[in-house]
């Protein structure tokens, strides 16, 4: 695999204490160890220090380069999960200038940062929504907070960044893949950040989540 197809590299290791989630605790343990899996059979390419776990990021603007990454990945490793970044689809003017004004970089590769990846399905339901009643959903209401008001609370210092899934081919099984990073002492902010979130008398959205995992990994 050649340097210059990869936008970008990271290397992280799992935190011990990885997830804490009750209702996909089954999930979460089968894909930890679908990682784990996926990671040990790619051998050389990685030199894994046990009981050191480690997850790839791959991210390229070029798509044949990718695509052509990703073969070489499938062919040693086994297929990893893909997603796109995508324009906004329910984010307002305001909130996107808001947003770009406040919003945290990644954790600088000279400090200690956690990562956490957490795919996402969203139920039949949904996605039989119009886009107004969808949009409706991200929107702060006079009972609810929505989405994109918890998650503002939260931006200057969790980095995020959003991959859509739903539609790449084969299916992923997620519609999403979400991915944020902040410093160690910011762990228990973003779990107050995912309470929120989960919470549907706050963020009705919610209640149409109907998998995810989460997968927390320390940022090397
Ligand atoms: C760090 C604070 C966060 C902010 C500021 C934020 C903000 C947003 C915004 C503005 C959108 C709409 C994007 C669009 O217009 O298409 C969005 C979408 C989304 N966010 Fe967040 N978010 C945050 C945290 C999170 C967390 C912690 C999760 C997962 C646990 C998450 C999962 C998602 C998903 C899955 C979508 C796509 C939903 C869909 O298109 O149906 N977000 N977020």
């Amino acid at each position: 695999m050649s340097e210059d197809i990869l936008g970008e590299w990271g290397t992280f290791v799992f935190l011990s204490e990885y997830p804490n989630m009750a209702p996909v605790s089954q999930d979460a343990s089968t894909a930890v160890y679908q990682v784990e899996g996926f990671i040990e059979r790619c051998g050389e390419p990685i030199v894994l220090a046990p009981p050191a776990r480690w997850i790839l990021r791959m991210e390229s603007p070029n798509r044949a380069a990718l695509e052509e990454a990703t073969q070489t990945l499938v062919s040693q490793c086994g297929r990893p999960l893909i997603g796109v970044t995508q324009h906004l689809h329910y984010t307002t003017a305001d909130q996107q200038a808001e947003l770009l004004r406040v919003s945290a970089q990644p954790v600088d590769a000279s400090g200690t940062g956690v990562a956490v990846l957490i795919p996402i399905a969203k139920s039949d339901a949904w996605w039989q929504l119009p886009h107004d009643e969808r949009q409706r959903h991200f929107l702060q209401t006079e009972r609810t907070e929505g989405h994109t008001a918890i998650g503002l609370r939260y931006a200057d210092r969790i980095y995020r960044k959003l991959y859509h899934s739903r539609y790449i081919h084969p299916p992923q099984g997620f519609d999403f893949l979400t991915y944020f990073e902040f410093p160690e002492d910011l762990a228990e902010d973003f779990r107050a950040l995912l309470s929120n979130l989960r919470d549907p008398e706050l963020n009705p959205e919610w209640a149409f989540v109907k998998r995810e995992i989460e997968i927390w990994l320390r940022k090397r």
